[in-house]
């Protein structure tokens, strides 16, 4: 990850938000609702340019942010985003329906573990982004690797977790666990033999897996 200095000098040439996603971060800030960092955002949306997505699956709407994101980034995109926390969900949909991109985003509530069959007339999915509870990672990919297009792409944030994946000695027991879980996660995604995968050092750590052989 890059050091604060470059961070700043980074975030402050990224342009502008319009007002509502202003206001989202800020939301966000105050009620310490974790959205994707800057950074790490800016190179998936470049990523789903590139790629022409037209329709992804993100598994962690939280306010909506990042949805409102890749709907505003990319025109015509589609986007089903699954959330189980209900207030959350509440809140996203009022942020959603106050955007310009109402028609283009279906919620789903529930546990993403739970709500396959709801997300599965959906699909395919050009992109599938995960940024949910961290501990479930692995499972999110396997369930839903299989709506994925031919040449799809799954997208993992907090894959380094601010840094902790590459720290000997974590004191406390629950983040020691949920960091052997992610460095389990990163292990078994960079040896999948379907997917080729690159971990970008950027915001709190993006893995980008390309579906192999298409
Ligand atoms: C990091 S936040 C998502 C941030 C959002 N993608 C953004 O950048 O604006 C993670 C969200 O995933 C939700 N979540 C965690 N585990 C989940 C699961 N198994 N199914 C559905 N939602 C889940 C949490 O309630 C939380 O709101």
């Amino acid at each position: 990850m890059l050091n604060e200095q470059l961070q700043l000098y980074i975030e402050d040439l990224i342009p502008e938000r319009d007002s509502l996603l202003l206001e989202m971060e800020r939301f966000a800030e105050l009620h310490h609702v974790p959205i994707m960092e800057l950074t790490g955002i800016e190179a998936m949306l470049q990523l789903l340019r590139i790629q022409r997505s037209r329709k992804i699956l993100e598994i962690g709407t939280a306010i909506g942010y990042s949805a409102l994101r890749m709907a505003s980034a990319i025109p015509e995109v589609q986007i089903v985003t699954i959330e189980r926390d209900i207030e959350r969900l509440q809140l996203a949909k009022q942020y959603i329906q106050r955007s310009k991109h109402s028609d283009r985003i279906i919620l789903i509530e529930g546990d993403a573990l739970e709500v396959e069959e709801l997300v599965r007339p959906h699909a395919p999915f050009d992109a599938v982004f995960i940024d949910a509870a961290k501990g479930q990672y692995k499972k999110f990919f396997e369930l839903y690797a299989k709506l994925l297009q031919d040449h799809g792409m799954i997208i993992t944030d907090n894959v380094l977790f601010k840094g902790l994946v590459a720290q000997p000695d974590i004191p406390v027991k629950r983040t020691r666990n949920l960091v052997e879980k992610i460095t389990g996660f990163n292990n078994w995604l960079m040896n999948h033999p379907d997917f080729d995968t690159v971990i970008l050092p950027v915001g709190d750590g993006v893995a980008v897996s390309k579906k192999r052989g298409e």
